[in-house]
């Protein structure tokens, strides 16, 4: 017979775009509506969320809506309960170094969004002072557990690619100024004093996916721009964007292979998918992106010949092959809380600790630098 635990959960920032879609929804409840979470040993883990936020009325609304019970406007009274054995952060970025410290002085397991802090001097310290004080500690690294990621990597894993010579990923999506049509994402993300930036947005996760799928990142050269520089806010109010709206980074990876990386939020989309990577190898090459992957083998290869005189002959995007799914595939975000989850309760394994979310802004760092000073920038092994 299987025995229900609780886990008690303090959710902080549940009332934004990751935390509540995401964390809460997709996650958290999704496990409770299928009755919570076999730990394979007798036991059901039973998530119970605590709503952590600053506004009042807004997380009543959302525990209503939720059936849920529990939620606070106080931080430290949730970080106080004994109930509360885990501590999740999805705030803004610049309020989440402050709040994982005193998760961590707590005695509270921690997981949490990206990026981990501002800087990398944070980040790593953070991850000293959850090793220091023996707690379960986790970053959110979504995109691995993307379907067409998850069978990219299932090709780099087969050998199909023979030696891979590059990767070429394209990322975003045109984010409106907010005058004739509002914006689609927050405002904070496009001024720097509040956290905001591509570079500290996504080189984050360019370095998981790089480091995981293909090699390990060694050096970076990136070049941000604003492209946009004014835009209205949530309440229409016209506001100057002191971030960087788009980042081209080229990333050297162990084993000489070069990865480029366009991102931004003032493009529109002629792809399949809003990010998309091809990757080159001597055998094959291969297009993955969020739920899709395509591929060519050598064998297939057509033999293209350049005449600007005549239109093209062949239809290239036709001669691709679609990775069959295999299995079914779960939301991201859940998949990584469930693993996060049995680590706190039965100690498995889990890989995307604080160290390797200080990967990630240490690229970010690294990348924003490399912006500034025009030049390419080594990318040292990190130790705690
Ligand atoms: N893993 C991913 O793919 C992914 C995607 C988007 C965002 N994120 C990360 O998630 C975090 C939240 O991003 P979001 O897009 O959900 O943002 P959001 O603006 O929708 O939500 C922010 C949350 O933080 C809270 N908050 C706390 N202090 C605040 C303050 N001083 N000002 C404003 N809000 C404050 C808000 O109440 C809200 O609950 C960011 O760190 C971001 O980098 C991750």
């Amino acid at each position: 017979m299987t025995r229900r635990t609780t886990i008690g959960i303090a959710m902080n920032g549940v009332t934004g775009r990751m935390g509540y879609r995401q964390h809460l929804l997709r996650s958290i409840l999704a496990i409770r509506a299928d009755g919570g979470l076999d730990l394979g040993d007798g036991r059901l883990l039973w998530p119970e969320p605590v709503l952590v936020g600053r506004d009042e009325h807004r997380l009543r609304a959302i525990a209503e809506r939720h059936g849920l019970e529990r939620w606070t406007t106080s931080l430290d009274a949730a970080l106080a309960d004994p109930l509360t054995e885990v501590y999740f952060d999805a705030q803004v970025t610049p309020a989440r170094e402050k709040a994982l410290r005193a998760a961590i002085a707590a005695g509270k397991h921690v997981y949490t969004e990206k990026p981990t802090a501002e800087s990398l001097a944070g980040a790593l310290e953070l991850a000293r002072l959850a090793r220091e004080a023996g707690v379960c500690n986790g970053a959110v690294q979504d995109k691995l557990f993307l379907p067409g990621l998850l069978k990219l990597k299932r090709l780099v894993g087969s050998g199909f690619f023979g030696r891979i010579l590059s990767v070429r990923g394209e990322f975003g999506y045109w984010v409106f100024e907010g005058d004739w049509q509002s914006a689609q994402r927050p405002s904070w993300n496009y001024r720097a004093e509040d956290g905001g930036g591509m570079v500290l947005d996504m080189f984050p996760h360019w370095r998981y996916v790089l480091d995981e799928i293909i090699a390990p990142v060694r050096s970076v050269y990136a070049h941000s721009a604003t492209h946009v520089p004014v835009r209205r806010d949530e309440h229409g109010a016209e506001y100057r964007v002191t971030a960087d709206d788009a980042a081209y980074g080229i990333f050297e990876l162990e084993g000489g292979v070069v990865a480029q990386i366009n991102s931004s939020w003032a493009v529109r989309v002629d792809r399949d998918e809003l990010v998309e990577f091809q990757v080159d190898g001597t055998e094959g090459s291969a297009v993955a992106g969020l739920r899709e992957c395509r591929f060519q083998h050598r064998a297939g290869t057509p033999k293209p010949v350049w005449n600007p005189d005549l239109p093209a002959t062949e239809d290239f995007r036709a001669q691709w092959q679609r990775v069959p799914d295999n299995g079914e595939f779960e939301n991201g975000f859940r998949a990584q809380w469930e693993l996060f989850l049995r680590h706190v309760a039965t100690g498995a394994e889990y890989r995307w600790d604080l160290l390797e979310g200080a990967k990630g802004v240490q690229l970010a760092e690294l990348g924003a630098r490399s912006a500034r000073e025009g030049r390419r920038l080594d990318v040292p092994a990190l130790e705690l």
